[in-house]
């Protein structure tokens, strides 16, 4: 990691450069059989003007509990899914933290938040492992650590169990997963209520924030009805059956791995992220710890 980052503060993530990046290559990066060119053109840009660049939701819990395993001797560490550099940026920092290198992993299928990643790790001179595929295709040397953000809701049934046995066989006895995911009361309940009637207000006050912070005047009208849409689309992201405690408990205890937490003893207060500006969350959160038997 170079000297600037290491010493002091927050690790910077230049959130502006790599969210202009993504609005201009997610066109040429992202998969069309993916259908996620919106969702990743507009994420960092979301994240850098509606929630100020904040870091993902309990970065805090993340940080402290991966600087830990790294002291403890983990040295491999992969990101399952990240929408653009939050997550390895909340990584970079843990190792900070820690004072001791760890190979960092990243699998997502899609080109774009790698490319985010890439550019990004240059910067850190993190080196970092880089693999665009599923999940679940995924092949390399056993990880200490699983690091996962929302992203099991991505999944239905039975994918979302094909995901956390990927996780099992990627892994060792003893090494860990860390997972944050809102959950529901029960596996019907939506985990979040949006607000539509405020999106096409909110979405053009990005806008206008847009312009003038690496966007022109140009792309104003293009700006609000892409942001528009990211914020509309966000619901059917959430696949059935919803996130619970027990359907995430029960999924890693079936997988070969001890759960030692789902919910935090104190609820951290962290944003929504992105997806959540215009809608209000289950107040539950898995912020989930669960070791490899
Ligand atoms: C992890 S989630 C949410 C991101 C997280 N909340 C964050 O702050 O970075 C989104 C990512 O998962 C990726 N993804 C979805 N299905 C996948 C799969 N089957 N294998 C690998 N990545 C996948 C998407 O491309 C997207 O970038």
């Amino acid at each position: 990691m170079n000297q600037k980052n290491s010493m002091h503060g927050a690790i910077a993530e230049p959130l502006q450069g790599l969210a202009r990046m993504a609005w201009d290559q997610a066109e040429s990066l992202c998969d069309p059989q993916h259908g996620c060119r919106n969702y990743h053109r507009t994420w960092s840009l979301v994240r850098l003007l509606s929630l100020n660049g904040a870091l993902p939701g309990a970065s805090a819990f993340f940080i402290e509990e991966i600087a830990r395993r790294i002291t403890a001797g983990a040295r491999r560490i992969l990101i399952s899914g990240s929408a653009d550099t939050g997550l390895l940026a909340v990584v970079a920092q843990a190792i900070r933290h820690a004072g001791q290198p760890a190979q960092i992993v990243i699998v997502d299928r899609c080109k774009t938040p790698l490319q985010q990643c890439r550019d990004y790790a240059g910067m850190l001179g993190l080196p970092v492992e880089f693999h665009a595929c599923d999940v679940r295709a995924l092949q390399i040397e056993p990880v200490d650590l699983v690091i996962a953000h929302s992203f099991l809701l991505f999944f239905p049934e039975p994918d979302r169990q094909q995901v956390i046995d990927s996780w099992a066989r990627l892994t060792q006895a003893g090494a860990t997963v860390l997972l944050f995911s809102p959950i529901s009361p029960d596996e019907q309940t939506h985990p979040m209520r949006l607000d539509r009637d405020a999106i096409p207000g909110r979405a053009a006050l990005l806008a206008t924030a847009a312009v003038g912070r690496g966007w022109n005047e140009a792309e104003r009208a293009e700006l609000a009805s892409d942001v528009a849409r990211f914020w509309n689309e966000s619901t059917g992201i959430s696949k059935m059956p919803h996130t619970t405690a027990d359907n995430l408990r029960r999924g890693l205890e079936q997988a070969g791995f001890r759960v030692l937490q789902v919910t935090p003893p104190v609820p951290e207060s962290s944003t929504n992220g992105p997806l959540g500006v215009n809608a209000t969350l289950t107040d539950n959160r898995a912020e989930l710890i669960a070791e490899r038997i």
